[in-house]
């Protein structure tokens, strides 16, 4: 006989199967894959992407490639499509390239680097670099890493942007200090997206920066969804509340996915992961329902209680 803790995985998890474990083709069987819309142009982008800092910076030894378009393939399996880099994140954007130069057909992405150096002239040859790396003829999306000579290259983007070289571009942030001249390029620039931290831990942004990103239309990228993973620490053990299930939520990770996703002002979140079967998780999250804000209250107000 099962006991209540199991039991209440065991709905949770049968609930959100649908979600799992479905290849492209099974469409009719899934819930609806959560879209939102890039503000400057009306564009759907599935809600859940992925981000490759760490995961992706690996040696091209055959047995990380094949890892590597494992987890490649379950993204794309699960309805995904936004895929961010950085010229930051050592090897991983070369990785992203090996992979998908090895899918045929390769899957249609919304590619996304961002520029980290200082100067104009550096700047446009490590994002040409950047396209040669990730395989990309033409990048969906270029951000500012971390503000670094942001003047400059807001510039060169705002050209590439006219010419068509690049559809859309932003700034990035993953810390708190900096939220202050964040938020004054955002009110002073035009800019598509911004991309920063958010997740159920660290709420900084909550009041500030994801608000005004609605007051001016700009679409929002959300960095470190797990906090760098050290969220599943706290709920290790700990079984899923019923509100998961009703939420179609298999696991803490799709709980802590759906709780940003609630938000009204994000439009992507990109969590990380060299595993095929955290990949098939995260993806998970991208189908069925959105907690709305009374669930979303209710979430915190259990993570808060653990
Ligand atoms: N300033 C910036 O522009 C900036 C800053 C930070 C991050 N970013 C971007 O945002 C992305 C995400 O942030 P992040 O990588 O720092 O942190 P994160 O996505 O919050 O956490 C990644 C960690 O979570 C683990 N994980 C992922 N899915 C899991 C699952 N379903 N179950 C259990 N563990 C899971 C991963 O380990 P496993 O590999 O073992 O699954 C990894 O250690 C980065 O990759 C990067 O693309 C940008």
């Amino acid at each position: 006989m099962i006991n209540r803790r199991q039991a209440i995985q065991l709905g949770a998890a049968t609930l959100a199967l649908p979600a799992l474990h479905l290849r492209a083709g099974d469409d009719s069987a899934r819930p609806a894959l959560i879209q939102r819309p890039i503000p400057a142009s009306g564009e759907l982008l599935p809600a859940v992407g992925m981000g490759t800092s760490r995961t992706f910076d690996t040696d091209d030894d055959p047995q990380s490639l094949a890892n590597l378009r494992a987890v490649m393939q379950a993204f794309v399996d699960g309805g995904g499509s936004v895929i961010d880099s950085s010229p930051m994140y050592g090897r991983a954007e070369s990785r992203v390239g090996d992979v998908l130069r090895a899918m045929q057909p390769p899957p249609k992405l919304f590619a996304a680097t961002k520029v980290w150096v200082k100067g104009k002239d550096k700047g446009i040859a490590q994002m040409q670099e950047s396209a040669r790396r990730m395989n990309v003829e033409r990048f969906d999306l270029i951000a500012v890493h971390n503000l670094k000579d942001w003047k400059t290259h807001l510039a060169t983007l705002r050209e590439w942007k006219e010419q068509g070289k690049v559809r859309y571009i932003g700034i990035t942030t993953s810390h708190g200090r900096d939220h202050d001249d964040f938020m004054q390029v955002m009110k002073r620039e035009p800019l598509d997206f911004v991309q920063f931290s958010y997740n159920i831990e660290d709420r900084e942004t909550e009041n500030k920066l994801l608000p005004l990103a609605a007051d001016r239309g700009i679409a929002t990228m959300i960095n470190r969804p797990y906090q760098r993973g050290s969220l599943f620490g706290e709920v290790r053990g700990v079984p899923l509340p019923a509100l998961a299930g009703e939420l179609g939520c298999a696991s803490w990770g799709q709980f802590f996915l759906k709780f940003i996703l609630a938000h009204p002002a994000v439009t992507c979140i990109i969590p990380a992961t060299a595993k095929v079967e955290h990949m098939a998780d995260n993806m998970g999250a991208n189908f069925g329902p959105v907690p709305d804000a009374g669930q979303r209250a209710e979430m915190l107000r259990i993570y808060e209680s653990l």
